[in-house]
């Protein structure tokens, strides 16, 4: 591949990528990577989301995308991690987790906090591994949803932008 096809963009994702996204992570949150997502719930939320596509202008396939909710007060998750299989280790997870921090401070983002089976990922990014009892909201929103909610095997990470 040659020019700007060959680039992948990252750019706020469209109501119209909902469906692609939710394809995304369909396979991974079968496997429990990642909380189960619908097309409608991704629409609904569409401005929390960052995707990645080929081109300049990210016309292209959906090959990853990133979500950043916002608890108020300053504290920010990163969630809804995943890149196309094809590109896994190209650095675009990296890339996405970086420009959604890079939101967050935008925001004025005081924490931003994950919750990973891929801790180094993160400690790559300045991320610092800390207690998940540190994030009530987080435990009483999502996780009392969540199969896993008493077997639990994610790590907390925490970055402060500031
Ligand atoms: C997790 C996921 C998003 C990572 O995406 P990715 O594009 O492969 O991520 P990167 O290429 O940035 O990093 C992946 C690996 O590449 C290597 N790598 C990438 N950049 C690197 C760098 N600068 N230096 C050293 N190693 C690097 C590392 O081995 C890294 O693995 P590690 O994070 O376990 O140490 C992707 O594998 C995925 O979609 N997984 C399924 C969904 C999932 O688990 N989501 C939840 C994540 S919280």
């Amino acid at each position: 591949m040659t020019g700007t096809a060959a680039v992948v963009t990252i750019r706020p994702a469209r109501p119209s990528d909902a469906a692609a996204i939710a394809g995304l992570l369909a396979p991974y949150a079968a496997a429990g990577l990642v909380l189960p997502r619908t097309a409608e719930e991704i629409r609904h939320h569409v401005g929390r989301f960052l995707v990645a596509a080929r081109g300049a202008r990210a016309r292209g396939k959906i090959l990853g995308c990133v979500a950043l909710r916002d608890y108020g007060a300053g504290l920010f998750e990163v969630r809804s991690l995943a890149v196309a299989q094809s590109e896994n280790g190209s650095g675009l997870g990296s890339r996405l987790v970086a420009a959604s921090v890079a939101g967050a401070k935008a925001r004025g983002a005081h924490r931003v906090f994950a919750l990973t089976l891929r801790p180094n990922l993160f400690r790559r990014l300045g991320f610092t591994v800390v207690e998940k009892e540190l994030f009530p909201q987080k435990v009483w929103t999502d996780c009392k949803h969540c199969p896993k909610l008493h077997c639990c095997d994610e790590i907390a990470v925490l970055f402060d932008p500031k």
